[in-house]
């Protein structure tokens, strides 16, 4: 192919979750038509993009310490007679707006996550004012109905929004106000771009949205969308996150128990294991609600990897209710967690509750919840030992002739003579584990 446009230099830093990531793979496709390609560095950059995440305090701030480190790199390009333009995407620029230009008048322009497709323009308006710019809209639609069809995906594993937005409203949480009400993509757009994936090689979607579970964009919701994809020819694995636990129906749950491309890995995050915090949150669940729902899913998938997010030291949070929390751990049984301690939010519900609590109660707290994750997970761990499952080989591993892949729950595994097998599925057993996967060894034929 000739290159009809000059190669400009692209940077995008991600933070937050994997739909930043999603987002940031579609923002480097809409400006791929315009010559811009994708750099590992900012320094000297044409176009650096800060895709950022705006759920706890210090993912904010750091946004600010990463700007300032830009601005340099800016005003050294500036002495060479060039020119950078920073942007700044993401739920921390629809939270802020344009405060964040105040902050940081180097900055050139603000985009939300729903405003992407507008960046070639946006980013035009810029250079041809070089005053600063921003666009923070609410219309997803929009959004995905404007981004480039094509894309260029880097892996054999992609991940894929099909849901954006939240209508919760958890006490603590900022999503419904960075990423606006639920939306759900309609089937057939999500359809086209999973056939394209797997044309490209791609084996496993990861299907993302804020309240995935609560995907509407289908009749029969989730569990219908995900029969669509098993019978698309090439994808073998189809995972999706994040999930609610009253979003989880009688559908989704047996369709774990129909479609063997649908991972028996779960992200169910529960956050107390305290009635009483639960309902300070707003979960609309109860500790017993949740695990009622566990239980239905292992009566499908009794092999079904669990993992959870959890908040510690929300206000009013006793010493009692956080051994709620630890009970309800003990009785789950997780094979992965996230845990943080809970972090006000400026705007949201529980940012202005009496009794916030202490940061070194927080930090005792968080350690002692991590300590029985990670005891939990070794456990999981050490249990896969001697099994033979699925491993789809992603990358070559560090050793010569070594793969490395991802067992059904989501473990890494690393195994000897199969860097000829990345982007197929092979059996493989078990034989051991090393501190953040396993080992296996080939036991057939890869599909
Ligand atoms: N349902 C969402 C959750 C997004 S936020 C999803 O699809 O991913 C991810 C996690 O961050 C939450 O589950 C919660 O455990 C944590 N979190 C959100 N707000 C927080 C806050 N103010 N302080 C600490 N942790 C928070
Ligand atoms: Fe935030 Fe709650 Fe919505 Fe998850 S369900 S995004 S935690 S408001
Ligand atoms: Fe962060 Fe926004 Fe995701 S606040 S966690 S990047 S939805």
């Amino acid at each position: 192919m000739i290159e009809t446009a000059p190669k400009k230099r692209l940077y995008i830093k991600t933070h937050g979750c994997q739909m930043n990531v999603y987002d940031s793979e579609r923002m480097a496709d809409v400006l791929r038509p315009l010559g811009y390609g994708l750099v590992d560095e900012a320094e000297g950059a044409d176009l650096v993009v800060l895709n950022t995440c705006h759920i706890r305090e210090k993912a904010t701030e750091k946004v600010y310490s990463e700007l300032g480190r830009i601005k340099r790199m800016k005003d050294r390009k500036a002495e060479a007679g060039e020119v950078m333009t920073i942007a700044v995407a993401g739920c921390v620029a629809q939270a802020e707006g344009a405060e964040i230009m105040h902050r940081q008048p180097a900055v050139d322009l603000v985009v939300g996550p729903q405003a992407y497709h507008q960046l070639p323009e946006l980013i035009a308006r810029a250079h041809r004012a070089s005053g600063q710019t921003l666009s923070a809209d609410f219309a997803a639609d929009e959004k995905f109905d404007a981004l480039p069809a094509g894309r260029a995906p880097t892996g054999v594993s992609a991940f894929l929004t099909v849901q954006e937005g939240c209508d919760k409203f958890c006490t603590f949480c900022v999503v419904p106000y960075t990423r606006g009400a639920e939306y759900s993509r309609p089937a057939e757009a999500i359809l086209t771009e999973a056939r394209a994936l797997a044309e490209k090689g791609v084996r496993e979607v990861i299907l993302l949205g804020q309240n995935v579970n609560a995907y509407d964009g289908i009749v029969g919701g989730l569990a219908a969308l995900a029969h669509q994809l098993a019978r698309i020819d090439g994808l073998e694995r189809i995972r999706y996150t994040t999930s609610h636990p009253n979003d989880m129906d009688g559908a989704l749950i047996a369709a774990h128990g129909e479609l063997p491309q649908l991972m028996p890995y779960l992200h169910l995050p529960v956050q107390s294991g305290s009635d009483r915090i639960l309902k300070a949150m707003n979960r609309s669940h109860s500790a017993d609600s949740y695990l009622r729902v566990l239980e239905k899913i292992r009566a499908v998938r009794p092999d079904m990897a669990l993992s959870g997010d959890f908040i510690v030291g929300f206000p009013g949070e006793r010493e009692s209710d956080f051994q709620a929390t630890m009970s309800l751990i003990r009785e789950v049984k997780y094979a992965a967690a996230f845990s943080f301690k809970y972090s006000r939010r400026p705007g949201t519900p529980a940012a202005a509750m009496p009794g916030q609590i202490d940061e070194a109660v927080k930090d005792q707290r968080l350690a002692e919840l991590q300590a029985l994750i990670a005891e939990q997970q070794a456990t999981f761990n050490r249990d896969t030992i001697g099994k033979t499952v699925g491993v789809l080989f992603e990358k070559p591993g560090r050793h010569k002739g070594q793969a490395t892949g991802k067992s059904p729950y989501l473990q890494a595994v690393h195994v000897d003579g199969a860097d000829h097998l990345v982007g197929k599925v092979a059996p493989v057993t078990i034989i051991g584990e090393a501190p953040n996967s396993l080992k296996g060894q080939l036991a057939g034929e890869a599909f």
